[in-house]
């Protein structure tokens, strides 16, 4: 299995190209499955989920090719209405294969994905919303069998919690039903936006993605599309904090700096001179920072992905923070590894506490999952001697050339097979 193996010690500096949006190439990749006509998706990144939903696509019967960072989907042949679980349980995204596939075979049966290291992840959410929209649901050995005899009909749909998921597979299937739907208290992330420009490129008529309401008024039939996906805020937030951690700088080409908002507001109150243009982010570590508490949230919030890279950073703060985790209910798993470098936290319910340390010291480190591995590997960055990162096929999932992006800053890293 491979490993990082890191050399900390090093200022990170220099420029990077942010790669496209993981979060938002999967559910446009899904939404090619809601026409018959072939589609362009450029900027795609190059990731195992990424390949994961490719593959998934063509088992469905929609031949789709990924050369570089394009994705082209092709005619369609005739689908198959089946997502079985060694498909679906590569990728909790893959739930995403609903909302088109009932609206256009009216039944689908998908092999419910579980939990992960993250949290128990159920998708009460978008079963409530598909039968508000007239779908029949049953649960039985582990996989979800909807159907509707006459097709989907718009619907009022209220969110309990504003689920990205949720809100993705409801618009996917919504744009074919039969009449208007709305949703209220839908998420708002970026990648809403994105899949709703997308869709409207194909003649859907989505209004107030972004907005907590959106209202989509069902149409009979859609057409192909060529969309370019935006870049990963996730990924930005993580250069952003390398350079901060390492008392280094970087600049961060081809990113939406609007997108990163609540992450920079908290950067720029620590005391990192952040600078940003239309489509660049400078970020320099010019004196010591200030700890900062944080509490994750729904976009626009401080968002739950950036919240172990930013627990990285704290650690080494001089001072005391807490970081509260209001979207998942067990995502602190890197806080055990963290500690195998000397961090200082504790752990209390839904929040940590936290108490900076001088320095953290190279240590033998395990991935629990993709953004936890991302805290480990800038804590590895920035850490006396040798750290030996393992379990990184989780930062493959969501990091677009991670290593070579880190060396190009100057990060004295190897991956290497064992
Ligand atoms: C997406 C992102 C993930 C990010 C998360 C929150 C993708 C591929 N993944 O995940 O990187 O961390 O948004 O920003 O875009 N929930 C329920 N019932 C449901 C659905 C969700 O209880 O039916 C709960 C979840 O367990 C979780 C919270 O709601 O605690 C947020 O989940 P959701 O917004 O749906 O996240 P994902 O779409 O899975």
């Amino acid at each position: 299995m491979d490993k990082i193996v890191i050399r900390g010690g090093r200022k990170l500096k220099g420029e990077i190209v942010v790669s496209g949006s993981k979060n938002s190439a999967l559910p446009i990749l899904f939404a090619t499955l809601l026409t018959d006509d072939p589609a362009t998706i450029t900027n795609v990144p190059s990731l195992t989920d990424i390949d994961t939903a490719v593959a998934f696509l063509n088992f469905i019967g929609k031949k789709t090719v990924k050369k570089g960072n394009t994705v082209k989907a092709y005619s369609s042949y005739k689908y198959k209405h089946i997502a079985p679980y060694g498909l679906v349980s590569k990728m909790r995204a893959s739930i995403l294969i609903m909302g088109p596939l009932l609206a256009r075979l009216k039944r689908v049966e998908v092999s419910l994905p579980g939990g992960c290291a993250i949290g128990a992840r159920p998708v009460d959410i978008h079963l409530d919303a598909f039968k508000k929209l007239g779908a029949k649901i049953s649960v039985k050995g582990g996989c979800v069998k909807t159907s509707t005899k006459n097709g989907l009909k718009g619907a009022a749909v209220s969110f309990r919690f504003p689920s990205v998921g949720a809100t993705e597979n409801i618009l996917l299937a919504a744009v074919l039903a039969k009449g208007k739907t709305i949703i209220t208290n839908a998420a708002r992330e970026p990648e809403i936006e994105d899949l709703a420009n997308v869709l409207n490129k194909m003649g859907a008529k989505v209004t107030g993605a972004g907005a907590k309401n959106i209202e989509i008024e069902g149409v009979d039939k859609l057409h192909g599309f060529t969309h370019e996906v935006i870049p990963d805020r996730i990924e930005a937030a993580t250069y952003i904090i390398a350079a901060a951690i390492t008392k280094g700088g970087v600049i961060l080409k081809k990113v939406m700096p609007q997108h990163l908002k609540s992450v920079n507001d908290k950067l720029k109150e620590s005391g990192l001179c952040i600078k940003e243009t239309k489509d660049t982010i400078s970020a320099k570590w010019v004196k010591n920072l200030k700890p900062q508490n944080v509490k994750t949230e729904a976009y626009p919030g401080f968002p739950t992905d950036v919240q172990a890279q930013w627990m990285a950073l704290m650690c080494l703060l001089n001072g005391e923070s807490r970081i509260e985790e209001n979207v998942f209910e067990n995502r602190f798993l890197h806080v055990a590894e963290l500690q195998r470098f000397g961090a200082d936290i504790t752990i209390s319910g839904k929040a940590v506490n936290i108490k900076g340390v001088k320095k953290f010291s190279g240590a033998p480190v395990m991935v629990s999952d993709l953004r936890a591995g991302a805290a480990l590997v800038l804590a590895g960055l920035v850490a006396k001697g040798k750290t030996v990162v393992s379990r990184i096929y989780h930062l493959n999932r969501g990091y677009d050339m991670l290593e070579k992006k880190l060396k190009k800053l100057g990060g004295d890293l190897l991956q290497e097979e064992f």
